[in-house]
């Protein structure tokens, strides 16, 4: 047959016909057939926080920094599963240069919009593969400005750094899929100059000279993290070591200048631990401690993996805050950023019981000295915590105002005035124990609540937890 003799088809219907004889065909053939990953999980505050198609394994991050100019240079390895056929995917990288990226060991190609990076491997990833992702990038990192105007991502001192991620400032240091609902485990290596110690979660498996006066300190978290947990900290600190009663290993490294002021509440960690293992089960993780850095290097502490970070010497109620989200947050992390109440509530009310367990008001005295606004029983009992329910904030610029955390705590005090001590702190045990390592949203906490006391608790929900306005004395 003369060739010439059929129709000339332009090259892009050709391209059309052969995909749609490929679709037809069910795609048996050798071709995989990918699609782009979403470039966001459609978190109802942070839509574009995590990417769609994979969920990472295990993160190998490999940091490079020099307090003198600021300068932080990375090399990222992901290991993540494909959740369906990929033809690109995203990860959520906020500034910094990226220099190159492999996967598989084979450079892919890859652009950048936003906070996104986009990577599109030679060839595409089958639903169900795990493969590794190389980022190799440096730059001056600069701080994520969050919704409500605080600061985070990689935060520079006088004389060193640190890193904190609530709710979406670790992407402002390392590429990631960065939402709490893809959990992993981390290896975080730190190379620093001479003078300085580097910190990160977990512990540490080797600290190493290299050479020109650098010490590498690798870090090693077992148990899977959030992403905005995962931290380092650069400084000349002073670290102290040690180990709770039941075997925890404590890693603390303070600043020089906080080291006085920060010792009587440090001192506090192991029987912290104690007592948080009898009141909500084992503690989660194996090791514990502290980083403490300057006083305002941020406004704020956030509970960091292992080891919270303080923004100058805490207090002992604000080390019990930070351990308490240790068991919640960190072990039972949420689903969404709408189930902050979950995190804050939680460790808002293990500051009630803890001052209850040692001399201090009851949990019952302070409710109702919130209900009644009593600044003699709490110092913030006038506060605004009846401004919205705790588990509808009205925007991402609000998920850690006063209600996430006063009437957070107040839901759980509810629900012990309902069902009674014994089963109250069943419910808190087994909550920590069954979603152990995991996630969990607002739904999935209040069906287990009623299935773990049989009760029905559904006026609680309705008025303390989603009602809007001020609730009235039970
Ligand atoms: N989680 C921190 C704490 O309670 C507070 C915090 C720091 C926070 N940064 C945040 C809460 C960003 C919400 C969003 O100790
Ligand atoms: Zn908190």
């Amino acid at each position: 047959m003369d060739h010439r003799a059929v129709p000339r088809l332009a090259a892009p219907a050709v391209a059309v016909l052969l995909a749609l004889a490929a679709l037809a065909s069910g795609c048996t053939g050798a071709t995989v057939q990918g699609r782009p990953g979403a470039s966001g999980l459609r978190d109802p505050y942070f839509p574009r926080a995590g990417n769609g198609g994979y969920q990472v394994e295990h993160y190998a991050l490999d940091l490079d920094y020099d307090p003198a100019d600021g300068e932080l240079r990375g090399t990222a390895v992901l290991t993540a599963r494909a959740e369906q056929g990929l033809s690109s995917f995203n990860l959520d990288l906020s500034g910094l240069k990226v220099d190159a990226v492999r996967v598989e060991g084979v450079a892919a190609r890859y652009n950048r919009t936003g906070n996104e990076l986009t990577v599109r491997p030679a060839e595409d990833l089958k639903k169900g593969e795990v493969f590794r992702t190389e980022v190799e990038y440096h730059g001056r990192p600069k701080p994520v400005v969050d919704p409500d105007g605080s600061e985070e991502g990689w935060i520079t001192t006088d004389d060193g750094a640190v890193a904190v991620g609530e709710p979406v400032g670790s992407m402002g240091w390392f590429p990631g899929n960065h939402h709490p609902s893809d959990k992993a485990t981390y290896d975080v290596t730190l190379t620093v100059p001479e003078g300085y110690e580097a910190v990160s979660n977990g512990e540490l498996a080797s600290r190493t000279g290299v050479g020109e006066g650098r010490t590498a300190f690798a870090w090693r978290s077992r148990e899977p993290m959030a992403s905005y947990l995962v931290t380092a900290a650069v400084g000349p600190f002073k670290v102290t070591t040690g180990s709770t009663p039941s075997g925890v290993a404590v890693y603390n490294a303070v600043s020089p200048e906080e080291e006085a002021g920060s010792a009587a509440a440090l001192a506090k960690t192991s029987e912290i631990v104690e007592w948080g293992s009898g009141r909500f089960g084992p503690y989660p993780f194996g090791t514990v401690g502290a980083i403490v850095m300057p006083s305002e290097t941020l406004g704020y502490a956030l509970e960091t993996q292992t080891k919270p970070v303080y923004s100058g010497a805490p207090d002992e109620t604000l080390v019990l805050h930070e351990l308490a989200h240790q068991w919640f947050g960190n072990s039972v992390s949420p689903k969404s950023w709408k189930d902050m109440w979950l995190n804050e509530g939680f460790a808002t009310y293990a500051e009630w019981l803890w001052a209850e367990d040692h001399g201090g008001v009851s949990a019952q005295r302070r409710f109702e000295a919130f209900l009644a606004g009593d600044t003699s029983v709490d110092p913030g009992a006038d506060g605004d915590w009846a401004a919205f329910p705790p588990a509808d904030p009205p925007g991402a610029d609000h998920i850690s105002d006063e209600p996430v955390y006063v009437r957070g705590a107040m839901v759980l005090h509810r629900i012990r005035q309902e069902v009674g001590d014994e089963k109250f702190f069943d419910l808190l045990r087994g909550w920590a124990a069954d979603h152990r390592h995991g996630n969990a949203s607002t739904a999935d906490f209040t069906a287990y609540a009623q299935r773990r006391t049989g009760h029905d608790l559904k006026r609680v929900w309705d008025v303390w937890l989603y009602g809007e306005g001020r609730p009235k004395a039970p």
